[in-house]
């Protein structure tokens, strides 16, 4: 999805926060969902599917190389897959827009594929390193060639049949880790996956799903990954629960708005996607998951969140990966805790949509919050939970996250805070202004 012109916006306070809200289709689940169906031979259908930029940008891509992908009537998602070993060369480069999750998946699945393809992006995708995938998808012998830094534009040549390999993850990514799953699915025999750092498990999960002989072992705290390649995926119906990431959002407003009360319907509480809920109930958020049950092997439940006293806490090594995109919105939260909360170890979130730490930092101060960067933290001081100063303007950097975490900060300043382009947030969350004005009306 292109980015188009900038759509400068003011957040102000809308008063208490009540009744019940649905947050979009969880944008991890939903990449993997149509990548699988693409793959599967069938037709599968999808449930609750992420109508954001960056699925989009996955949905174009798997259509570009030959799968069917169709709206119907009651708003489902049905796909028509091509077959493992059958994805078709792209007639011109794929635009992965904005999206990091597309690029690094499609890598994968591209290299053990006898097609060559061309990824672009917009500007934060091109500044974003590549080298970790290219590294380990070089060892199955795919070749690459990418502009200076591994950054995109970026070019796969796919090879076939692959050499199957053993990896173990340099960083802790669950992009890095699918990429190479993804890949091992057109290639002959085991490819295996050591994680040190247990991250998200969608893949694992889907997979399996989609009638894949995935195992998992536990071993030294971290994963072992086998996956038998040459796997004949079969087509599956799927329901993509609520994004816990744009969740975050909606339960951070109801914890800092005085007043609040706030039910956010069918939400993953995957235990690798939960950490900032039980971040925010270690706080003393008042957070209670209701109605927990099962959606497709991943589990799901209501959350209830009202207005809290939060005190400062300084984040646990064990939920920094569980937490990974929640970081700027926790940071905002924290503004208003009792007292300072730190966090260190968030080294990747230097090089997220934008360098996050440094994005989150800035727009802190420009509306009146202390924190102190680190390299690899930020301390941020609380003021116990009265109006930040607020006023100012963010610069979003083209990272919705950024976006948003100050949007939620305006709804308790004192002075509206101005985000100098809300466009990016239609990556994730396309509704975000109307679901809080609705919780607010
Ligand atoms: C994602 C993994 C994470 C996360 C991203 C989505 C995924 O990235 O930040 O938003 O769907 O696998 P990393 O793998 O770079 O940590």
């Amino acid at each position: 999805m292109h980015h188009e012109d900038p759509q400068p916006m003011e957040f102000g306070p809308l008063g208490p926060l009540k009744g019940a809200a649905t947050v979009p289709g969880d944008k991890s689940i939903s990449h993997r969902a149509l990548m699988f169906s693409a793959l599967a031979r069938g037709r599968s259908r999808i449930e609750g599917l992420s109508g954001g930029g960056d699925v989009m940008s996955t949905a174009a891509a798997m259509r570009a190389m030959g799968a069917t992908i169709e709206r119907a009537a009651d708003g489902a998602w049905e796909v028509d897959g091509v077959g493992t070993g059958c994805l078709l060369q792209p007639a011109n480069a794929l635009d992965m827009g904005n999206s990091g999750t597309s690029t690094r998946l499609l890598m994968g699945l591209v290299a053990s594929h006898p097609i060559t393809v061309t990824f672009v992006g917009d500007a934060s995708l091109s500044k974003r390193p590549m080298n970790r995938v290219i590294e380990p998808l070089s060892r199955i012998g795919a070749e690459f060639t990418a502009a200076p830094g591994g950054r995109l534009p970026l070019t796969v040549r796919g090879i076939c049949p692959a050499t199957p390999a053993s990896h173990v993850l340099k960083v802790a990514s669950a992009q890095v880790k699918s990429a190479l799953l993804l890949a091992g699915l057109n290639t002959p025999g085991e490819t295996r996956v050591f994680e040190p750092i247990p991250t998200r498990d969608h893949s694992e999960r889907m997979l399996r799903h989609f009638g894949v002989d995935v195992r998992v072992g536990e071993h030294d705290g971290g994963r072992d990954i086998r996956l038998m390649g040459e796997a004949e995926l079969q087509a599956r119906a799927v329901k993509v629960p609520g994004d816990p990431s744009s969740a975050a959002f909606l339960a951070a407003a109801a914890l800092i708005v005085p007043g609040s009360d706030v039910l956010i319907q069918g939400v993953s509480i995957n235990p690798l996607r939960a950490g900032l809920f039980e971040l925010l109930q270690l706080m003393g958020g008042d957070l209670v998951f209701e109605n927990a049950r099962d959606a497709d092997g991943e589990p799901v439940a209501d959350i209830r969140v009202r207005h809290s006293k939060l005190r400062a806490v300084t984040v646990p090594d064990r939920l920094v990966p569980s937490m990974i995109d929640e970081f700027p919105i926790w940071f905002v939260t924290a503004a208003f805790a009792d007292g300072t909360s730190r966090a260190e170890g968030l080294g990747e979130l230097r090089v997220k949509e934008s360098d996050r730490i440094a994005a989150m930092a800035a727009g802190l101060a420009a509306i009146g919050v202390r924190a102190e960067e680190s390299p690899e933290g930020l301390a941020i001081e609380g003021n116990g939970g009265t109006p930040v100063r607020g006023g100012g303007t963010i610069a979003s950097q083209l990272d919705h996250r950024i976006a948003m975490s100050f949007a939620i900060a305006g709804l308790h300043a004192d002075q509206p805070i101005g985000i100098d382009d809300m466009a990016p947030v239609a990556t994730s969350f396309p509704p975000f202004r109307e679901t809080i004005e609705s919780l607010a009306a």
